[in-house]
C-alpha cells in the first residue's frame, strides 16, 4: 500500500473516495460548507433529519458533483473524546468501505472541528496504519473474479499546509508501520501448507536481503548441537523441519540490544495431546508471534532508527505420528533444565524456552515474547487485550503504555511465586502444563523458568492476533497483533 501527503481544500481532491472524519454533530460543521455544496446539500439534511449524527464508527456516503467522485462522512464522536486511535479507527473505517467499493483508493481528512488538538504526525500515521487495517484483503489464492475486491493500494492522507512537515514525518512512519503490519497479515494468512517454517525462514532472509540487515537461520543439526531440545522436541513429529531464525538490526554500535521473540508453531495440532477437530484450521495462526517479528523488522528496515535490536523466531510444526513427543516424556532444554511433557500441546512454551535461553549471549537490554501461547488467555481478556507477565514491573508498564498508544491493548497477570509450583514436576525439574487453573500465568512461569540476567515481558496473544468480527473497521482473519506495539516500545526507547 502506498501512502501520499496532500494539502489542497477538500473540495480541490481528486479521488474516487474521499473520506472525512467528523465529529458527533446536529449540525453542518463550518469546514464542511464546501462538501456540503458539492453534495447539493445532503450533508447538512442527513445531520439535521437526524439520520446521520457522527457518531463513533457512523458513516454517510453521499455523491456530488465535485472533484472528489464520492464522499464518505465517518463519525468520530465527541470531538474532547477524539484520540489518535480514534483517527486511526475512522481512517480503518473509511478503507474498509473503500475496499467495499472497489474503489482501490482514497482520500482520509479530518475535519477541523473533530481534530481535538492532535499533532499533525499523530494523525498522519494513524490515518496510514489505519488504511493497512480495514483496507486488507487476501484473495491470492482464489480464482480471479470481477467482484474480487482486492485490498486498498493507495491512501492519499489529507493535512493542512501549515503543518505539512510534520505530518509528513507521521505519514512516512505510518507507512513504514503499514508495511510492517501487511507483512505480518499476509504470512499469518498464508495456509500451514504454503507458511511452513523454512517458509518462514525464507521470507526472514528475503527481508534482510532487501534492508540489508543480517539473517542467521538455524536448521535441525545446528538446533541440536546447540542443545535446543525442546525446539527439537516439538518438530520430531513432522515431515517439516524446524527453524530457529535469527534477525539483526544494528543501528546503535554496541549498545545492549532489545530482543523481541516469536511464537513460530506454523501449524498447532496439539500433537499426540490432540486438539478436537472443530475450528482446528485456526491452529495456522499459531505462528502469528513470528509474523509479529518479522513484521517489526520490515519496519525496521524502512524507518532504519538509531537502536539495536535482535528478532528470534522459533518455528515448527507441533504434529502426531510415530516419531512424536509423548506425554511422559522427559526432554533437556538449551538452559540446562530438563522438562516432563504432560501435554504435548503445551508445545509453544517448549519452542519458546529454547529461544528465551538462547538470547542470554546478548546481554539484552530487555526481551519481549509474543506468543499465541494459551486458550486460557481468551477466557481472561477475551478479544480485547493480551495478557503480559514478566520479572520487571517498569518494564511490564512500559510494554503496557506502549501498546495502549499503539492500539494494542495488553494487560498485566500476575507472576507471584505461589503459582511457580503449578509448574514443578516429580520426574524433572519443571513440567510443560500446569493444568486448568490460572493457565495463562503458568504459561508464564514456565517460561519464567528459562529466562536469566535480563527484563523480559511475555505477551500472549491467543485473544488478538486474529479475530472473528468482521465489524466496520476491521476485516475477520488475522490482525498482525505485536507490529504496532513492537515498533511503538523501540522507537519510543531510542527516543525517535
Ligand atoms: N496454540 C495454543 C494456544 C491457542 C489457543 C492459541 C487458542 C490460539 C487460540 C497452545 O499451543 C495450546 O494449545 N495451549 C494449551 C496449553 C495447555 C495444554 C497447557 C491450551 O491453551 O489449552
Ligand atoms: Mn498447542
Ligand atoms: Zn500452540
Amino acid at each position: 500500500m502506498n501512502s501520499t501527503l496532500i494539502t489542497k481544500p477538500l473540495i480541490e481532491i481528486e479521488t474516487p473516495l474521499l473520506a472525512i472524519a467528523v465529529p458527533a454533530s446536529t449540525e453542518l460543521p463550518a469546514s464542511l460548507a464546501p462538501i456540503d455544496q458539492i453534495t447539493g446539500g445532503a450533508v447538512s439534511r442527513a445531520l439535521a433529519s437526524g439520520d446521520f449524527k457522527g457518531k463513533r464508527d457512523e458513516t454517510l456516503l453521499a455523491y456530488g458533483t465535485g472533484k472528489a467522485r464520492r464522499v464518505l462522512l465517518v463519525g468520530v464522536g465527541k470531538p474532547a473524546e477524539v484520540t489518535h486511535n480514534i483517527v486511526r479507527r475512522a481512517a480503518a473505517v473509511a478503507a474498509k468501505r473503500a475496499r467495499a467499493l472497489g474503489t482501490g483508493r482514497y482520500a482520509f481528512a479530518i475535519a477541523s472541528e473533530a481534530r481535538n488538538g492532535l499533532a499533525a504526525d499523530a494523525v498522519a500515521q494513524a490515518t496510514v496504519e489505519g488504511a493497512a487495517h480495514g483496507g486488507w484483503a487476501f484473495i491470492a489464492l482464489k480464482r480471479p473474479s470481477d467482484d474480487l475486491r482486492g485490498a486498498i493500494a493507495e491512501v492519499d492522507v489529507v493535512g493542512e499546509p501549515a503543518d505539512a512537515k510534520q505530518a509528513e514525518v507521521g505519514r512516512v512512519r505510518g507507512d513504514a508501520i503499514a508495511a510492517g503490519h501487511l507483512l505480518a497479515r499476509e504470512l499469518q494468512m498464508q495456509p500451514g501448507n504454503v507458511c511452513t517454517p523454512t517458509y518462514l525462514a525464507n521470507q526472514a532472509q528475503a527481508l534482510g536481503k532487501t534492508h540489508g540487515f543480517p539473517v542467521t537461520v538455524l536448521g535441525p543439526d545446528q538446533i541440536r548441537q546447540e542443545g535446543m531440545g525442546g525446539l527439537l522436541g516439538v518438530s520430531q513429529g513432522s515431515a517439516e523441519e524446524p527453524r530457529f531464525i535469527i534477525l539483526e538490526w544494528r543501528g546503535a554500535g554496541d549498545a545492549a540490544p532489545a530482543v523481541i521473540v516469536g511464537k513460530g508453531i506454523t501449524f498447532d495440532s496439539g500433537g499426540i495431546s490432540i486438539k478436537p477437530a472443530a475450528n482446528m484450521e485456526e491452529m495456522k495462526y499459531d505462528m502469528s508471534g513470528a509474523a509479529a517479528v518479522l513484521g517489526t523488522f520490515e519496519v525496521l528496515g524502512r524507518l532504519r532508527p538509531k537502536l539495536n535490536v535482535v528478532g528470534i523466531v522459533a518455528a515448527s510444526e507441533n504434529l502426531p505420528s510415530g516419531t512424536a513427543l509423548k506425554p511422559g516424556d522427559v526432554i533437556k532444554s538449551h538452559f540446562g533444565k530438563t522438562i516432563e511433557i504432560v501435554n504435548t500441546d503445551a508445545e509453544g512454551r517448549l519452542v519458546l524456552c529454547d529461544a528465551l535461553s538462547y538470547v542470554r549471549r546478548y546481554n539484552p537490554a530487555a526481551v519481549l515474547d509474543a506468543a499465541t501461547l494459551t486458550g486460557a488467555i481468551v477466557i481472561a481478556l477475551g478479544t480485547q487485550a493480551s495478557g503480559i507477565m514478566g520479572n520487571d514491573d517498569a518494564l511490564v508498564e512500559e510494554v503496557r503504555s506502549a501498546g495502549e498508544r499503539a492500539g494494542e491493548r495488553c494487560w498485566p497477570l500476575p507472576l507471584w511465586e505461589e503459582y511457580r509450583d503449578l509448574v514443578k514436576s516429580d520426574i524433572a525439574d519443571v513440567k510443560n502444563s500446569g493444568g486448568r487453573g490460572a493457565g495463562s500465568i503458568t504459561g508464564g512461569w514456565f517460561l519464567r523458568e528459562f529466562v536469566e540476567g535480563f527484563p523480559w515481558v511475555h505477551i500472549d496473544i491467543a485473544g488478538t492476533a486474529y479475530t472473528e468480527s468482521e465489524a466496520t473497521y476491521q476485516s475477520k482473519g488475522p490482525t498482525a497483533f505485536g507490529v504496532r506495539l513492537f515498533t511503538e516500545f523501540l522507537l519510543r526507547r531510542s527516543g525517535a
